[in-house]
């Protein structure tokens, strides 16, 4: 089965085409992110109208970009929309409907519905936090152990606006252990990397600012707070960090001693900081849930210290560990479609609505 899957519930328009949940034929992603660099996060509205600038023309471009073998290509979509035979190759769509930004969910859901009703198609909604995961069933993956993630299965969901660690038996079957109390993960790192005055989304900047520090005797010099490592529970904190990154630049500053180096040097403890209590409670969570895989998934998966992390603790606990590809961790289509294949589900598309306040208790959207 092949499934188009739309993506907008933030600043990126993404459409992709999948197989079977598994293979990507093609995975177009535009970002709006240029232009939030300049405002420091994003403005819902300048969000809003690039979705709608781009959601045509990265349809088209999934579209005319499929890589179908056997297929002769005369057969292929190409030129204007209204040319598309889109019946040889699209079964079904399936767009994100929350959570997320109302004005970016909303274009998505309106072309998905309208694309479906005009073509005839089934159309799955899909939860935007659940999409994440599927992102681990698709394309290539350096640090797997096995060809499939195996059930149960603790996953990690870390991404700029949500932090989640859930107990998965099965397609469907989650159960949410805990997650943030304030601050997202992904959030923390672009909090605290405007305080230290780099540029957003703060989780690149900072993992390359920390890649700067060569000798090891010059990292963490600082050492940050584990905020909730040693808490009886899956909960996380993350506000704290930031507020102690803050004194910490603001006592520097005093005695003149904020430079380079001491931005490269407060960026690795960040940035070992949070990787440390995201890898410490999920493994936490593996061992006591005696399960088979961790996965991880969201922006913040892309992080390298984080995966190296997993990688080694995972191998000690005799678990294997799942991480997407890095272009696959944030947000993207493909894991749309993923996750509409393992959870299939349509629904009449008069009923299909942008949810932004989604969150597990509908687990399928
Ligand atoms: O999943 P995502 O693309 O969007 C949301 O659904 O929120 O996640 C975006 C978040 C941002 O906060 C960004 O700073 C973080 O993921 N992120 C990273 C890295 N790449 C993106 N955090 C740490 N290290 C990275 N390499
Ligand atoms: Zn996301």
């Amino acid at each position: 089965m092949r499934i188009l899957g739309i993506e907008t519930s933030c600043d990126e328009t993404g459409a992709a085409i999948v197989e079977d949940g598994t293979k990507v034929l093609a995975n177009i992603v535009a970002s709006s992110q240029e232009l939030h660099i300049k405002t420091g996060g994003i403005i819902p509205e300048v969000a809003a109208r690039e979705q709608i600038k781009c959601i045509i023309p990265v349809i088209e471009e999934a579209l005319q970009n499929l890589h179908l073998e056997g297929v002769d290509k005369r057969h292929l979509p190409g030129g204007r929309m209204d040319s598309w035979k889109v019946d040889r190759f699209i079964d079904a769509i399936a767009v994100t409907v929350g959570p997320g930004l109302i004005g970016s969910l909303l274009v998505g859901v309106e072309t998905a519905k309208t694309l479906a009703s005009i073509w005839g198609k089934p159309i799955i909604p899909v939860n935007h936090l659940i999409s994440h995961i599927y992102a681990n069933w698709l394309g290539p993956k350096p640090y797997t152990l096995n060809p499939k993630p195996s059930f149960p299965a603790i996953v990690l969901i870390a991404s700029g606006g949500h932090t989640d660690l859930l107990l998965m038996k099965g397609h469907g079957k989650l159960r949410r252990l805990g997650g943030t109390r304030d601050d997202a993960a992904g959030e923390c790192f672009d909090k605290c990397a405007r305080i230290l005055g780099l540029s957003f989304p703060g989780g690149p900047a900072i993992a390359a600012e920390a890649t700067k520090l060569k000798v090891k005797s010059e990292k963490l010099k600082v050492k940050l707070p584990r905020p909730m490592i040693e808490s009886d529970n899956f909960d996380f904190s993350f506000s704290g960090l930031k507020t102690a990154l803050l004194r910490e630049v603001n006592q520097l500053k005093g005695v003149q001693q904020f430079n380079n180096l001491t931005v490269q040097q407060l960026s690795s403890s960040v940035q070992e900081a949070i990787t440390d209590v995201l890898v410490e409670k999920t493994i936490r969570a593996a061992q006591k849930y005696q399960v088979k895989s961790i996965l991880i998934s969201g922006g913040v998966a892309a992080n390298d210290v984080l995966r190296e992390k997993f990688r080694v603790q995972s191998s000690e606990f005799r678990v294997n560990f799942f991480a997407p590809a890095k272009n696959l961790c944030t947000d993207n289509a493909a894991m749309v479609a993923a996750a509409a294949f393992f959870n299939y589900s349509p629904k009449p598309w008069p009923k299909i609505q942008a949810h932004p306040e989604l969150f597990f208790t509908n687990l399928r959207g």
